[in-house]
């Protein structure tokens, strides 16, 4: 785990002074250059009192003999400016400064580092071109540029870096080709250079790179081959060339690397068979090799790989059986091989992996019927047997698949009548879809025990009867299709009924009733209870809140900073002064910009001017309301307008001023710090960068389904970062007020900042600066105690930070109601054993079936939720304990 971050302003002063006792007596050879850094670094963390040594800075490792700088590691610290003065520290030997924002061009003098051995510079904002001279620095052992900006080509004077072991550049927008000399690389063992524009093909010379052990190359424009050199070492263990152009065979060779765990190689142009040679890379975890032209047969060697967990193959034209040897892949979780030719029957021995999550056999050539133990042992979640040629019947033993989340079997064969034992898949909710089958029969009432369903297609059928009053039952439908069938009588009076286009019952002739144009003469009044969504979700809703918060919503939430005008007030002066242009810009009282860099870059007119556009406006908090301003400079920033409803405290500016300063100088990586302020008449704006990856819960809940899903190390991340914030808060005892995904940011990297901590300083009724009657914090987040203490504690923190992680966890709402009544994330996360649910029906399936080791770091991460959503407050970890438990799920 990186060092800790944080820095406490007055603490480190303490530091420096110290040091610089220590420091006094002897000059240190690279105090001019550590001094002109310094000026250069553009950050409130080295603030040197004249003479201290640099060797206590934070981030600096100095060699205990001679005093000269041999480490700088500033990672993630927002640092801008120009740092080619770091040349001149000669006996530097690890220079880290990865997730900052520098920028221009990568300092061509960093070439003159003599003992540099490790450089990252990755994640940052680093334009033009690779400079050649990095090639002279002998010593180099680790290069990572990945995640900049750079352009041009890979230039050949790298070749002379010799000793390089790892060599990042992924995720810029390099051109050219992948050099023949990096051959000559003989100790590379890591080499990423995905998600650039590189073109031509892939070396046949990486053969000769006998030690490397990764190779990344993903997302370009390589075309040509796969060399059958790279696996000609054995010693590869990851190959990913995703979504390139790559022609030919998978190379003989592969079966070289018993090492090999994860190959990826989907998106190509790949042809020909899958050499069974695979069956020798025994130590295979994932295959992917989906959306290429493959043809033959599944090879079923691949049934020696038994760690295989993930078996992709769709979308190729893959032929013959399903091979039952598969059946032997214990620890097979996702077999996917739909969009192919497969056929004969669903290799019923396939059926017999227990660790079996997703089948997905979709549209191919598979006959014969559904087997009887179809879930008998394993734990399938996702059965996908749609667009084949399935015949026979839906056995009633399809009631065991218990754990079943979706059911596709439309466009097959099926026959007979669907089994009312289908009521028992109790956790259904993706979807059910029977449609374009031979079925006939009635819709079984137990149909209505599926509330969680969301989606339900039952159309292009023979199925008969009226619709059962007890369908209403599937509480959670919002999709559904009962089109083309032989239905008569009325559509129960259901909102998601209702709600559906009028196709959706269409080509039943005997239907009646809305959203049908025809209506049910004599039918009428036989189904007269109407359940209503909306009446539903009040219901919800106020049983929630009568379990324990309705404090919430009685007590008024009263925010008392200073007078502040309403924003309606605002908004008729801007009208009546015309354009914005004319406004005159408003007498500020008091403005500050804390970091030195961006003092140029504010323009104040500007900032103020921005909130009085509403097309400007982000969001509206409890505490206030958010502004995107563009300076004129280009810079972008947050602007939060201050909310208060109390017009008698203008007298506590100066305080507030104090505050902000000092809250200025408080950082930690987590924390969303004020950058500045305005004050202008009785209004406080306060200033903020722009995080152009918006807040968590939009990133777990708006993310549009078909884009990739943030994956789960990227959220054990963000954990890490808020637990890591709010550890750091409570340890300068505060107390957050308003702990929520809402509020927290992610910058450029998906770092997480927590935002809204400068309104709990400011409403801290012990600072003597507002005096507040409540403070509740938002929906769903307030911890059980809170109805009758009143007040939030740091335990109450720990509570809201526990439902922060379920959310990362479930990527469910904190409220919601398809929990059911009376029911949120908690109690619905606590109560799952009780309902015979496994942590799988409760952890985002998307997530936890992905690979052995994020089931377990999430099942390890639940653990903490539950522990920190204890209703105790007593019993809840202290913030530090959740770190260092979340740490130890991270390194494990
Ligand atoms: C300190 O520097 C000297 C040479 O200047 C070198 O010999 C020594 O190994 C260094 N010490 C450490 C701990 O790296
Ligand atoms: C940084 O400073 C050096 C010399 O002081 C200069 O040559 C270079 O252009 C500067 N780089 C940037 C990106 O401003
Ligand atoms: C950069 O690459 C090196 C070498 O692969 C790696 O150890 C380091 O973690 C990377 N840095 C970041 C910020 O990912
Ligand atoms: C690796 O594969 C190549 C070509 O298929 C073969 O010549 C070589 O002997 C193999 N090496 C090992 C260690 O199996
Ligand atoms: C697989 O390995 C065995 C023994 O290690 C070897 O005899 C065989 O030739 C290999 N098969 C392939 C196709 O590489
Ligand atoms: C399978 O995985 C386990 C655990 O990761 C590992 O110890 C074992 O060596 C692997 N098996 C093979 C054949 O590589
Ligand atoms: C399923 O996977 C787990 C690891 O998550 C493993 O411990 C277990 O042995 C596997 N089940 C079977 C039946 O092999
Ligand atoms: C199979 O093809 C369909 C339609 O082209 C596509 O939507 C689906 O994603 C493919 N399946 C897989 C697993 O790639
Ligand atoms: C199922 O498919 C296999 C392979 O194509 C074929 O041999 C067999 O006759 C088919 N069975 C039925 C019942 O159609």
């Amino acid at each position: 785990m990186a060092e800790n971050l944080f820095c406490y302003f007055s603490l480190l002063c303490a530091a420096l002074v110290v040091a610089a006792a220590a420091a006094a007596d002897q000059p240190l050879p690279d105090q001019p250059a550590m001094e002109a850094l310094q000026k250069e670094l553009s950050a409130t963390l080295w603030k040197p009192s004249s003479g201290s040594s640099y060797c206590s800075w934070r981030g600096v490792t100095c060699n205990s003999t001679s005093g000269s700088v041999e480490r700088i590691a500033l990672p993630r610290l927002g640092l801008s400016g120009n740092i080619s003065g770091v040349s001149r520290l000669k006996s530097l030997r690890l220079l880290d400064l990865s997730s900052n924002y520098f920028q221009g061009a990568v300092p061509p003098s960093l070439g003159e580092l003599p003992a540099l051995e490790y450089l990252d510079l990755s994640a940052n904002n680093f334009q033009g071109s690779i400079p050649p001279s990095l090639g002279a620095i002998g010593s180099l052992r680790t290069l990572n540029l990945s995640s900049n900006s750079l352009t041009g080509e890979i230039p050949g004077e790298l070749k002379n870096l010799l000793q390089l072991e790892e060599l990042q550049i992924s995720d810029n927008r390099l051109v050219g080709s992948l050099p023949g000399w990096i051959g000559s690389l003989v100790n590379l063992r890591v080499l990423s250079a995905y998600e650039n524009r590189l073109a031509g093909s892939i070396p046949d010379s990486l053969g000769s790179v006998s030690q490397l052990r990764s190779l990344n190359l993903h997302s370009n424009l390589l075309q040509g081959p796969i060399p059958g050199s790279v696996f000609a070492s054995g010693r590869l263990e990851v190959l990913v060339l995703t979504a390139n152009r790559l022609g030919g065979t998978i190379p003989e060779s592969i079966g070289n690397c018993s090492g090999l765990s994860s190959v990826r190689i989907g998106n190509n142009r790949l042809v020909g068979t899958i050499p069974s040679s695979i069956g020798n890379a025994s130590g295979l975890a994932y295959f992917e090799a989906d959306n290429n032209w493959l043809s033959g047969e599944i090879p079923p060697a691949f049934a020696r790989c038994l760690n295989l967990t993930l078996l992709n193959l769709a979308s190729n034209r893959l032929s013959g059986l399903v091979p039952p040897e598969l059946g032997e892949l214990r620890n097979l979780q996702e077999l996917i091989a739909s969009n192919n030719s497969l056929a004969g029957e669903i290799p019923k021995p396939l059926l017999r992996c227990r660790n079996l999550s997703k089948l997905d056999l979709s549209n191919n050539r598979l006959n014969g019927s559904l087997p009887r133990d179809l879930c008998g042992a394993s734990r399938l979640q996702f059965l996908l047997l749609d667009r084949n040629s399935i015949g026979g019947a839906i056995p009633p033993e399809i009631g065991n698949c218990a754990r079943l989340l979706e059911l596709q079997l439309g466009g097959n064969r099926l026959t007979g009548s669907i089994p009312p034992e289908i009521g028992r898949i109790k956790n259904l909710q993706v979807a059910l879809n029977l449609s374009f089958n031979s079925l006939r029969g009635p819709l079984p009432r137990e149909l209505g025990r599926l509330d969680k369903l969301v989606t339900l297609d039952v159309s292009n059928n023979q199925l008969s009867g009226s619709m059962p009053p007890e369908i209403k039952g599937m509480l959670s439908l919002i999709t559904v299709n009962f089109s083309n069938n032989q239905l008569s009588g009325p559509v129960p009076i259901f909102a998601p009924f209702q709600k559906s286009p009028p196709s959706s019952f269409s080509g039943n002739k005997l239907l009646c009733g809305e959203p049908l144009s025809s209506a049910c003469e004599g039918y009428l009044g036989s189904d007269g209870d109407v359940v209503d969504r909306r009446k539903t979700s009040y219901k919800v809703i106020l049983a929630v809140v009568g379990s324990g918060l309705t404090v919430f919503v009685t007590v008024s939430v009263i925010v008392v900073l200073f007078v502040l005008r309403e924003r309606e007030e605002m908004n008729a002066k801007a009208a009546a002064g015309g354009a914005a242009a004319v406004i005159p810009s408003p007498v500020i009282v008091a403005g500050n910009v804390f970091v030195d860099s961006m003092k140029q870059a504010i323009d104040f007119d500007s900032v103020v001017r921005a909130t009085f556009r509403d097309s400007n406006k982000l969001a509206s908090g409890t505490f206030s309301t958010v502004y995107k301003a563009v300076m004129p400079s280009g810079v972008v920033l947050y602007v939060k307008r201050l909310k208060s409803v109390d017009k008698t405290v203008v007298h506590y500016q100066n305080k507030m001023i104090r505050e902000l300063e000092r809250l200025g100088s408080l950082c930690h990586a987590n924390l969303m710090r004020p950058i500045g302020y305005v004050i202008y008449e009785d209004v406080a704006l306060l200033l903020h960068h722009h995080m152009p990856n918006g807040t968590l819960a939009q990133f777990l809940h708006e993310t549009p389904p078909d884009e990739s899903r943030p994956d789960w190390p990227t959220r054990l991340d963000i954990a890490v970062g808020v637990a890591e914030g709010l550890a750091f808060l409570h340890q300068v005892a505060t107390i957050h007020l308003d702990i929520s995904t809402s509020n927290i940011f992610l910058d450029a990297q998906l770092n997480a900042l927590i935002g809204e901590v400068e309104i709990s300083k400011l409403l801290d009724p012990s600072k003597g600066t507002a005096s507040i009657s409540a403070v509740a914090g938002s929906f769903g987040y307030i911890p059980p105690e809170y109805a009758y203490t009143m007040q939030v504690t740091a335990p109450g923190n720990v509570y809201s930070f526990g439902v922060v992680l379920l959310e990362i966890l479930t990527t469910r709402l904190p409220v919601d109601e398809v929990f059911g009544e009376g029911v949120d994330l908690v109690k619905w996360v606590h109560s799952a054993s009780g309902r015979n649910e496994s942590p799988e029906q409760i952890m985002d399936a998307r997530l936890s079936t992905v690979s052995f080791a994020w089931r377990k770091q999430m099942l390890a991460t639940l653990k903490i939720a539950m522990l920190c959503t204890d209703r105790t407050p007593a019993k809840r970890p202290k913030m530090k304990k959740v770190v260092e438990m979340l740490i130890e799920v991270k390194q494990n």
